[in-house]
């Protein structure tokens, strides 16, 4: 089983994303920790309790992150995941308490402790885990991998050029890139390919026990945001699972190893990933960067896993 450690900022895709990690026992959750972007830092860190009360999952320690971005005011999301930060389901108060130690120190104390490197999956803004990385540099070598959602390929879902959760802390995320440790990006390019549609949350609604019910209400308030004609989609995309399909099933993706700059600078391009498909720069890559999904693989990977709450 694969140790993993989820940083994450819950959020309608983060919410389902946890849900999806932790229906079975090829994944080892050590620990949750919440980052500030979707909602605020307090409402992040109230959700992923209430998640993990839903789920009986009291056993994974949880802690709050950084409050703000590194160099920025926080920039919040929502206007697509509501004033609770999930909006839709009707979810249990928490019944237990965070950790009273900060994200970082949370991720560093079971680093340390493990005997196998762990997988980092972040799911929003970088910001936590830039901070990991930046004050324990000898805890470097007990990460695996770095499994994220963010950036693009040149498509933004905020600005023209930028994903959300690059956006909202660049410079976090350029120190992430820049750290040497093997990335998975789970950008747009295939998240937007991983839609659910409207008949695909019936299925998920229909598989009846409590879990699948919250998911399918997570995702029928999701699909709201994305059902404006300003966007080409038919369903709704389903971002942060993303990371743990490929986890459990690579075989879902199609994928190429690539350079990525992230643009912290730029008049138009601020948070863009600048993914380096073609070779231009000659830069040796620093990232597994996935292209493609085979969606209808996707749905029913989901539907399976949600069986496990049967
Ligand atoms: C990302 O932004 C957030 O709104 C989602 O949870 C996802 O992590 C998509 O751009
Ligand atoms: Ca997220």
């Amino acid at each position: 089983s694969r140790s993993i450690i989820l940083d994450c900022d819950p959020g309608h895709d983060d919410a389902i994303s946890l849900i999806l990690a932790l229906s079975t026992t090829a994944l080892t959750p050590l620990a949750v920790t919440t980052s500030a972007g979707n909602q605020t830092p307090d409402k992040t860190l109230y959700n992923a309790l209430r998640i993990l009360t839903l789920l009986a999952r009291s056993d994974i320690p949880v802690a709050g992150g950084a409050l703000k971005p590194l160099a920025r005011e926080l920039i919040i999301a929502d206007n697509v995941h509501g004033e609770t930060g999930l909006d839709g389901p009707t979810l249990p108060e928490p019944g237990f308490a965070a950790q009273p130690i900060t994200a970082v120190e949370l991720m560093a104390e079971k680093l340390r402790l493990s005997p196998v490197p762990v997988t980092l999956v972040p799911s929003g803004p970088l910001t936590n885990i830039a901070l990991l990385l930046a004050a324990h540099p000898e805890l470097h070598p007990k990460i695996e991998r770095i499994v994220l959602m963010g950036g693009a390929a040149g498509v933004g879902n905020w600005t023209p050029a930028a994903e959300f959760n690059i956006f909202v802390d660049p410079e976090a995320a350029d120190i992430v890139f820049k750290s040497g440790l093997p990335i998975t990006l789970c950008g747009l390019d295939v998240t937007h390919k991983a839609q659910v549609m409207a008949e695909d949350i019936e299925r998920i609604r229909n598989i009846g026990n409590p879990i699948a019910l919250c998911v399918a209400e997570l995702l029928d308030f999701f699909l709201i945001y994305h059902k404006d004609p300003k966007w080409d989609f038919t369903g709704a995309p389903l971002h942060d699972p993303c990371t743990i399909a490929w986890l459990l099933k690579p075989e879902l993706f199609t994928s190429q190893d690539c350079w990525v700059g992230i643009e912290t600078k730029g008049e138009y391009t601020q948070g863009m990933t600048v993914i380096d498909k073609y070779q231009f720069t000659g830069k040796p890559a620093n990232a597994t960067v996935l292209f493609d999904i085979d969606r209808q693989g996707f749905v029913d990977f989901i539907v399976e896993r949600l069986h496990a709450y049967d």
